[in-house]
């Protein structure tokens, strides 16, 4: 059976190796584990909350409708990156056997009360499906959002992947020279001058928008350890939080797990996506094993 369908969680297993499986948790409709013929490619605390009593530190949490924390008005009384990471979704079932294809939807009925009544007034209707699709050397991970309100709103999203490494200080994140880049930790924008981005300390940048042709590759010592794909999502924030970052981090275990992960979050986060009446928009990323430049 390449879909198991648990009380909180939805596994998925390749219908040609029974050791590659993504894990999804109902709460967030959260990715917490990915692994190909038997290796986890994703990073997860030990200390992560599987219990929907918090977002999960670790895996692909879903970023919506702000990113961070924002001034702007719509979505300024909002907790940090919103509530899709924090809703228990509707699983809708598998819609393709072979890649298997499974379906979440959230909406506002299901979406964390609290939170959601701090998006505008409180009343704004949308409708989210999030398709996951497991193959042999990738997950794809694609996300509609739609407006059936009567008003337009405007909205952030993110993938927030915390990819998997043996030693961050070996790693290197390629493709970025010459992007725009606003750095949060000093709070100043400039051109990205380094070959690559490297890890040495906290890390916490928005490069903004990003051709989609350019593949992001996570390189460790020399080889290709992940490559993330693209579509519509044309910034990219790249997260380490290293030693006094994880410190403050109740469910960040252990504390020198930042050497054993980088984030790479594809988004549409410097600049609002605005929705009208009966507009849907969507993106996705894939991630992909190899060291081969593919399409998916
Ligand atoms: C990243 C942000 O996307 O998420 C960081 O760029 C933030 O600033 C990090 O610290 C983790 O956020 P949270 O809310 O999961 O602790």
């Amino acid at each position: 059976m390449p879909i198991t369908n648990g009380d909180n969680e939805v596994i998925i297993t390749s219908c040609k190796n029974a050791n590659t499986q993504v894990k999804v948790l109902k709460y967030g409709a959260t990715i917490y584990s990915w692994k190909v013929n038997g290796k986890e490619q994703l990073w997860l605390s030990d200390a992560a909350k599987l219990d929907g009593s918090k977002p999960v530190r670790g895996g692909i949490p879903l970023v919506f409708p702000v990113f961070g924390k924002s001034k702007d008005p719509s979505v300024s009384q909002m907790p940090q990156h919103g509530f899709a990471r924090r809703s228990t979704w509707e699983f809708l079932g598998q819609t393709t056997e072979d890649p298997p294809t499974i379906q979440f939807g959230l909406g506002p009925e299901l979406a964390d009360q609290e939170v959601y009544s701090k998006w505008d007034k409180g009343d704004n209707d949308f409708t989210l499906v999030l398709t996951i699709e497991l193959d042999d050397d990738f997950v794809r991970t694609k996300i509609e959002v739609s407006n059936p309100d009567k008003k337009p709103w405007k909205f952030n999203w993110l993938f927030h992947s915390y990819l998997r490494v043996d030693d961050v200080e070996n790693v290197l994140v390629n493709n970025l020279p010459g992007e725009d880049c606003y750095d949060q930790i000093i709070q100043e924008s400039y051109e990205e001058r380094e070959p690559a981005v490297n890890f040495a300390g906290e890390v916490d940048r928005i490069y903004r928008n990003v051709s989609t042709k350019k593949i992001l590759q996570v390189i460790e010592m020399g080889r290709v350890v992940h490559n993330v794909q693209r579509n519509n999502l044309p910034d990219v924030v790249i997260w380490n939080p290293w030693i006094e970052k994880s410190k403050g981090m109740s469910d960040f275990q252990p504390k020198d797990g930042y050497l054993k992960m980088v984030c790479v979050e594809p988004g549409h986060v410097h600049d609002f996506v605005l929705l009208r009446p009966g507009e849907t928009w969507s993106a996705e990323q894939v991630i992909y094993k190899g060291d081969e430049i593919k399409s998916y």
